[in-house]
């Protein structure tokens, strides 16, 4: 087997998403190792879930920076001497300038709480629920300057049930995202997920918008309970 790959998670939040990343690499189910989890919130739960499972862990406090761009080169700065594969925004709240999505390009994926490309930006299940939508889900994508629009690498998406509340259709969209995540995580390391002139491929096939629709039967994830 490969060098596991090595990857910074950027985090702003609770950090479920990391949390999976992390379980699916001690289930080994993901060949790679969390270098460096980031957060730009000092009281993120999921700063706690980094250092239980032993990871190094920075605070990088927006709030202390005057523009977006000096933010910006403090968090490129501390992932540089890390020599990272891939760089993970997991509920990570923050814009990112284009000089940095470009520094990273190639490696920088973000998980998005809606079926891209529906809903960028926030409030997403309460748009779905308003809208009437049958179905909601969750998208990893590869980033670009364009805000939750850079190409699909995989959705996953579960009806929206006629009690659903925003947080109900989150809760259940959750439980998805932390499927999906590892998974992409996963194809991006190993080289089967790539990007090229603005299109997702996996296995040399070129991805539709939503990218890769999931399916239990996907390898290498395990459903939870
Ligand atoms: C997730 O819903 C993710 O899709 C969104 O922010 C949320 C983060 O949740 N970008 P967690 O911090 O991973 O629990």
């Amino acid at each position: 087997m490969s060098a596991p790959a090595r990857l910074a998670v950027l985090i702003s939040g609770n950090g479920s998403n990391l949390q999976a990343l992390i379980d699916a690499i001690a289930a080994n189910q993901l060949n790679a190792r969390i270098v460096l989890v980031i957060s730009n919130v000092p009281s993120a739960p999921g700063l706690t879930r980094a250092r239980v499972a032993g990871i190094a862990t920075e605070v990088i406090d927006h709030r202390n920076y005057w523009e977006r761009a000096l933010f910006d080169a403090a968090l490129a700065e501390a992932i540089a001497p890390r020599a990272v594969d891939l760089v993970i925004l997991a509920g990570f709240m923050r814009i990112l300038s284009a000089d940095f999505i470009r520094a990273f390009a190639d490696r920088l994926i973000n998980i998005h709480p809606s079926l891209l490309p529906k809903y960028p930006g926030l409030g997403t299940h309460q748009q779905a629920i308003d809208n009437g939508d049958t179905e909601a889900g969750a998208t990893v994508h590869f980033v670009t300057a364009d805000l939750d629009g850079g190409p699909a690498i995989i959705q996953a998406a579960t009806p929206v049930e006629q009690q659903d509340t925003a947080s109900s259709l989150a809760a259940r969209v959750r439980r998805l995202e932390h499927l999906i995540l590892p998974l992409a995580v996963q194809w991006c390391c190993n080289g089967r997920a790539t990007w090229r002139d603005g299109e997702a491929f996996l296995d040399g096939q070129c991805l539709p918008p939503g990218g890769w629709r999931y399916n239990p039967a996907d390898q290498g994830v395990r459903e939870e309970s």
